[in-house]
C-alpha cells in the first residue's frame, strides 16, 4: 500500500502573554528542546506548514533550522483556529491525503497518537479529533457523541448547561482528510460567543456534508496545553517521567528516578547506574557500565565504558571520557579528552586539554587555559602523575610518564619521564614554635 502523504499545519500564532516573557511561547523548552521542536518531531516525515503571528522572525528562524523546507505563513489577525489554519491555504491546496492540525503549545502529543488519528482517516473518517476526560472539563470544547460518531464539538462558552455536563472533551489537535479539508474549512463562520472562526466547527460541517467524524480517546498528558509558566513546569514533569521510564525500560538503574533530570537526547548504554540528583543537559552519551554518582551535572559530554563520574562532578561541553576514567567530587571538565583509565578524583579544573591514558591528576590541579584573551591547550602525557595543587599554565605539554611535584606552577614543557618541580625550598627553624608557645604562656600568666 502506498504511504499516505501528510501535511502538518502547526499553529504558533498564540500571543503567549500569560507566559510573561518576550520569548515566543513555542520557543520555551522542556527536556532541553523547544515546544516547537517537540511538535515538529512528533510529525516528522510530514510536510510542514507553520502559522505564526505578525512578530514571527524568531519562530521562522527556529523552524527553518529544524525543517529547512518548512513553509511559514503569517496569520495577521488572530481570528480563531480555523482562520489560522486557512492562513496555510496555499499548502492545503496541494491535496495531501492527511492534514494534521497541531498546536505549537501542545508539545507532548506522541507520534503513536497521531498515527491513530491518521488511521481513522485511512478508514474513511473526514475529521478525527483527540478526546480525553479531564478531572475538570471547564473551558474545553465538549465532544457531542452519537454512538461511535462525533456529531459536533461545542466550545465551553457556547455550550448549554446540558452540554457542559459532557465529560469527554476536545484535546485541540485535529486530523482532516485532504480531499475535503479546504471545503470544510472555508465553510466555517464566526457566528459564536467569541466571534471567532472555530476549527472545531469542522465536525458539524463534515456531518452536514454527509461525511464521518470520530473522536479517539487519549491520555490527558498527550494534549496538555501550555499557557503559563506553571503549565510549562507541569509539561516538563510529564516529559521527565516519560524519559526516566524509557531509560529504566532500557535497563538504566536509577536509585531515585524522580530526582534525575534528562534531556530528550540523553543516550545510555547497558548497565548504567545513576545515583540521585543528577542533571543531564543536551548532548550526553553514557556508555555501558558507567556510574554517574549523586549531584553531578553533565552537558555535551561523553562518558566511556565503566567510567565513574561524581559525586558532585561537572562535565561541560566537549568533555570526552574514555573507558574506566574516574572523575571525582568537585572536578570540572570542559573540552577535554580524558583517555582510558585516567583519574582526576578531587577538586580540579581540566579545560581545553588532553589527559593521556592512565594519568593521575592530583587534588586541586588546575589547567590555566585562559590568559584573558585566548584559550590554550594543555597536553598531559599517558601515565604521568600531576602532584596535588599544581597549576599547568597553557599552552604546555607534559610528556608521558612525567612527574610534577605538588604545588608547582608549570609554565614550560616537561619531557617524558622527567620530574618537574617549581616551588621554593622549604625553610625549617628548629625549636622556633616552642619558643613562641612559651612566650604566649608567660604573657597569659601576667594577666
Ligand atoms: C481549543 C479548542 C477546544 C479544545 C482546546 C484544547 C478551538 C476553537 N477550540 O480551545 O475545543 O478543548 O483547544 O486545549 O479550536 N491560534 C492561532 N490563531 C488564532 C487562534 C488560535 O494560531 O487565531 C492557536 C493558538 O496559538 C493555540 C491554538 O491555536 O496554539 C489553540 O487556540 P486557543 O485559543 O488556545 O484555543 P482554546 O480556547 O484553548
Ligand atoms: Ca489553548
Amino acid at each position: 500500500m502506498p504511504q499516505r502523504t501528510c501535511l502538518a499545519i502547526v499553529l504558533a500564532a498564540g500571543e503567549g502573554t500569560r507566559m510573561r516573557t518576550s520569548l515566543p511561547k513555542a520557543l520555551h523548552a522542556i527536556g532541553g528542546r523547544t515546544l516547537l521542536e517537540h511538535v515538529l518531531s512528533a510529525v516528522s516525515g510530514a510536510d510542514i506548514a507553520l502559522v505564526v503571528g505578525p512578530d514571527h522572525g524568531a519562530l521562522e528562524t527556529a523552524a527553518k533550522k529544524l525543517v529547512p523546507d518548512a513553509q511559514v505563513f503569517v496569520q495577521r489577525e488572530r481570528l480563531g483556529t480555523a482562520h489560522a489554519v486557512l492562513a496555510a491555504k496555499a499548502a492545503l491546496e496541494k491535496k495531501h491525503d492527511d492534514i494534521l492540525v497541531m498546536f505549537a503549545d501542545t508539545p507532548l502529543v506522541r507520534a503513536e497518537t497521531l498515527t491513530q488519528l491518521r488511521a481513522a482517516l485511512a478508514q474513511g473518517a473526514a475529521v478525527a479529533v483527540l478526546g480525553f476526560k479531564p478531572v475538570d472539563p471547564t473551558g474545553y470544547g465538549r465532544l457531542v457523541m452519537k454512538g461511535d460518531d462525533l456529531t459536533a464539538i461545542v466550545e465551553h462558552r457556547d455550550a448549554s448547561d446540558e452540554q457542559r455536563k459532557i465529560d469527554f472533551v476536545n484535546g485541540g489537535l485535529m486530523a482532516l482528510s485532504g480531499a475535503h479539508a479546504l471545503t470544510i474549512l472555508q465553510r466555517i463562520d464566526n457566528a459564536n460567543a467569541k466571534g471567532e472562526y472555530y476549527l472545531t466547527d469542522a465536525v458539524a460541517i463534515a456531518r452536514d456534508m454527509g461525511l464521518k467524524a470520530v473522536a479517539i480517546e487519549t491520555a490527558e498528558d498527550d494534549v496538555l496545553g501550555i499557557n503559563t509558566k506553571a503549565q510549562l513546569a507541569q509539561a516538563e514533569a510529564v516529559l521527565q517521567n516519560r524519559l526516566r521510564n524509557a531509560a529504566m525500560e532500557a535497563g538504566v538503574t536509577m536509585v531515585a528516578p524522580e530526582t534525575v533530570f534528562l534531556s530528550t537526547d540523553t543516550k545510555f548504554g547497558n548497565d548504567v547506574t545513576i545515583e540521585p540528583n543528577v542533571v543531564f543537559g543536551l548532548g550526553v552519551t553514557v556508555d555501558d557500565g558507567a556510574v554517574i554518582r549523586a549531584f553531578s551535572h553533565l552537558e555535551g559530554a561523553h562518558v566511556g565504558k565503566g567510567a565513574r563520574v561524581g559525586p558532585y562532578a561537572r562535565l561541560r561541553p566537549g568533555a570526552e571520557l574514555g573507558a574506566d576514567v574516574h572523575i571525582g567530587n568537585f572536578v570540572e571538565v570542559k573540552a577535554a579528552k580524558i583517555e582510558d583509565g585516567a583519574k582526576a578524583n578531587h577538586l580540579s579544573y581540566i579545560g581545553d586539554a588532553r589527559v593521556g591514558a592512565g594519568a593521575n591528576i592530583g587534588a586541586g590541579t588546575i589547567t590555566c587555559n585562559y590568559d584573558g584573551i585566548n584559550k590554550h591547550l594543555t597536553d598531559i602525557g599517558a601515565g604521568s602523575f600531576i602532584g596535588s595543587n599544581s597549576a599547568l599554565v597553557a599552552p604546555v605539554k607534559i610528556g608521558d610518564g612525567a612527574y610534577i611535584g605538588s604545588g608547582s606552577v608549570i609554565t614550560k614543557n616537561v619531557p617524558a619521564d622527567a620530574l618537574a618541580l617549581e616551588r621554593s625550598e622549604q625553610t625549617v627553624k628548629e625549636g622556633w614554635a616552642k619558643k613562641v608557645q612559651a612566650l604566649k604562656a608567660a604573657k597569659a600568666k601576667k594577666k
